[in-house]
């Protein structure tokens, strides 16, 4: 990678930085990065990462292969107004704006542009988000995996049609949450058990580990894993039951579906509250 400039400098730009440097996709000497004002943060992401950083917006864009949108969605029409004007469509745009469309961001910029839209997870802190990426029809081959080793360097990733990326939201984007929810119920339940808070909290995240590493690794689906490890009369029965006395599974089900309903919803309303504001 040439020269990429990160418009935005909070936890996901963190993120991307970090992850890049480490991979040594890019010499630091060609990231670039802005926010909107907050002059601590961006000298100390750019102590933290010897990366370069700017208000200059000809500094921050000259000979940019790629630009990174990373600011927070509600800011993305005053961000992209002020820096349409640099945007080219020889550049790469990389957005992880939730719910706001590639259209949108084409209106707001008021040009065409090469944009790969994506739904990261919070897990990109770690290196280890499970990323979704579309792509409109301006990206090149050669812009595809530029996207693609980008967004690898924060974890897993796949490419996906943009109307995807709302049932994406429902799944991973939102997932680290559900699954918190989960370890805050076993954490819940190991005090009531007399289990010590530590002690407990290292046997569920390994066990968690242990079980994403078994799914992951393994030909078999979850549901046969899971029997395999249910004995007729045993303790695991006896937990599982009451899962499903509860409709723990379709809870999950719901709750998937209406995160993605949630994220239809919002980016409607997002994109034409962006375009009007526009106008
Ligand atoms: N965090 C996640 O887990 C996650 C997951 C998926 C997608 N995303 C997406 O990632 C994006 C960033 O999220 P975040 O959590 O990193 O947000 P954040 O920590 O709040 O950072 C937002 C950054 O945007 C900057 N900014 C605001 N307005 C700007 C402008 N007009 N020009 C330039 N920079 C501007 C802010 O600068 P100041 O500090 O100076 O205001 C700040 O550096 C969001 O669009 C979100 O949808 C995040």
């Amino acid at each position: 990678m040439q020269k990429i400039a990160i418009v935005g400098a909070g936890s996901m730009a963190e993120a991307f930085i970090s992850g890049i440097l480490e991979k040594e996709l890019i010499d630091r000497k060609n990231v670039w990065v802005t926010n909107n004002a907050n002059q601590e943060r961006l000298s100390q992401v750019q102590e933290r990462y010897g990366i370069q950083a700017t208000y200059d917006l000809n500094a921050l864009f000259d000979g940019a292969e790629i630009v990174m949108l990373a600011m927070k969605p509600k800011d993305a029409g005053t961000a992209i107004d002020y820096i349409g004007g640099h945007l080219t469509e020889s550049m790469l745009i990389v957005s992880v704006l939730a719910g706001v469309s590639m259209d949108t961001i084409e209106a707001l910029a008021e040009k065409p542009l090469a944009i790969a839209r994506a739904m990261p997870n919070t897990s990109a802190a770690v290196g280890k988000s499970a990323t979704a990426i579309a792509v409109n029809e301006r990206v090149t081959d050669h812009q595809i995996e530029t996207a693609r080793k980008l967004f690898e360097s924060v974890g897993l990733t796949s490419f996906v049609e943009e109307d995807q990326l709302d049932a994406v939201t429902g799944l991973s984007g939102s997932g680290p949450a559900y699954i918190y929810y989960l370890i805050e119920a076993m954490e819940n339940s190991a005090a009531e058990i007399g289990l010590e808070k530590q002690m407990a909290k290292q046997l569920i995240v390994q066990t968690l580990i242990g079980a994403a590493e078994m799914v992951k690794n393994s030909a078999k689906p979850p549901e046969q894993l899971r029997r395999e490890v249910t004995s007729p009369g045993g303790t695991t029965e006896a937990g599982v039951r009451v899962l499903e006395e509860h409709g723990v599974k379709q809870a999950f089900v719901s709750c998937i579906k209406a995160a993605t309903a949630q994220s239809r919803r919002l980016g409607a309303a997002l994109s034409s509250k962006l375009t009007v504001e526009k106008r």
